[in-house]
């Protein structure tokens, strides 16, 4: 089995060196080969994807992604940011199923900015369409305004757009996944004023017919960015578009206390995937052994389970974190009161202690 790491940028080198280090003690036989992605890559390469990098995660059984991104390349054309990396990689490996768990860890009750007896148990899947949506839409772009009150002034656009096979695809995937936890889907979409989200709706209820054991309701988006606020454990499983999943899964990571918790996992279909942290390249804390690099760990843990075949090692790793947390372990982002603070380093440390069925000494930080 090959797996690509790509680090990335930002605190992407950091949380990865650690998730690797806990690929490395599991027993098993793996063969990892690391690339260049994002400004990293552009800064060596002069672009954010290289031809070399694509072509090993084509390769790969496997892809761990970190994070890119930095302020510092804002101004650069769009087609040479780094954010061109990641997309690319979903385009070009069909990765069109995004999973990202939200999941609130009995430990972390209290590092939730929702009061613990809304987020307590919390356990929702959001499955987030990756490869379609305004997005990728075509046509884009900048040209002078063809009619309305200010024909003829520059602006800018982007076209909203999904096919029938886009749609019924993901509607499968969400009530299959759905079928292993409490059978209930909720569709995101605002057929209330898009063609687009219409049409969602229409092809979510028809492929909604060959899952009669499972429970279907349609929200609007806005009311979901509430509902998620107001009342989160009434979810199980909610499916979106690309676009309002990329937002509504940001807001569903922080009821978990932090976003620094959340894997996730991109799978084609055929069931190869990208593993990477929901969270991003943080260039604030980058270098400074700050990050939570759980969420990363816990990616390697879905990789385990979706692409890998591997169920038991990925229980073994989601256990020993749950036993670091057990044990008051905590980086700065889920620190509170009468636990120990630790950085990036020490973190990983934990685990591996932990899935090595040793402790190890905790290098506090102050
Ligand atoms: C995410 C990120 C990306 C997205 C960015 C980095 C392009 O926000 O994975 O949620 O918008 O999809
Ligand atoms: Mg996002």
């Amino acid at each position: 089995m090959k797996i690509a790491i790509l680090p990335g940028d930002g605190i992407g080198t950091e949380i990865v060196a650690q998730a690797v280090r806990v690929l490395g003690c599991l027993d098993l036989k793996f063969e990892t080969e690391t690339a260049a992605v994002g400004g990293a890559a552009y800064e060596a390469h002069g672009h954010p994807l290289p031809e070399a990098t694509l072509k090993l995660a084509k390769e790969a059984d496997a892809v761990l992604f970190g994070a890119v991104g930095d302020w510092k390349y804002d101004k650069l054309e769009r087609a040479l940011r780094p954010e061109q990396a990641i997309l690319g990689l979903r385009k070009n490996l069909g990765l069109f199923a995004n999973f990202r768990p939200a999941i609130c860890y009995e430990q972390l009750t209290h590092a939730s900015s929702l009061k613990p007896e809304l987020v307590a148990g919390l356990d929702i899947l959001i499955i987030r369409e990756l490869t379609g949506d305004i997005y990728f839409g075509q046509p884009r772009g900048r040209r002078e305004a063809p009619d309305g009150a200010f024909k003829g002034a520059p602006e800018a656009f982007d076209t909203m757009r999904y096919s029938r096979p886009e749609i019924e695809r993901i509607a499968h995937v969400a009530f299959q996944a759905a079928r292993k936890r409490n059978r209930k889907v909720t569709s995101v979409d605002k057929a209330n004023v898009l063609e687009t989200f219409q049409f969602w709706k229409d092809v979510v209820t028809e492929v909604h017919a060959q899952y009669p054991d499972v429970e279907l309701e349609h929200m609007y988006v806005d009311n979901a960015a509430m509902q998620l606020v107001k009342a989160p454990k009434k979810f199980d499983v909610l499916v979106t578009g690309n676009m309002f999943g990329d937002i509504l899964s940001d807001e569903a990571a922080m009821l978990t206390g932090s976003i620094g918790m959340l894997p996730s996992a991109s799978l084609n279909e055929f069931g190869r995937g990208l593993y990477e942290p929901s969270h991003g390249s943080a260039p604030d804390i980058a270098g400074k052994d700050l990050a939570n690099p759980l969420a990363t760990i816990l990616s390697v843990a879905m990789m385990l389970r979706f692409s890998l075949n591997q169920p038991e090692a990925a229980d073994r790793i989601e256990s020993a974190v749950r036993s670091v947390l057990a044990a008051g372990v905590r980086t700065a982002d889920i620190w509170s009161d009468g636990c120990t603070k630790v950085g990036t380093r020490a973190m990983g440390d934990a685990v591996v202690a932990a899935l090595s069925g040793t402790t190890t000494k905790i290098i506090t930080k102050s």
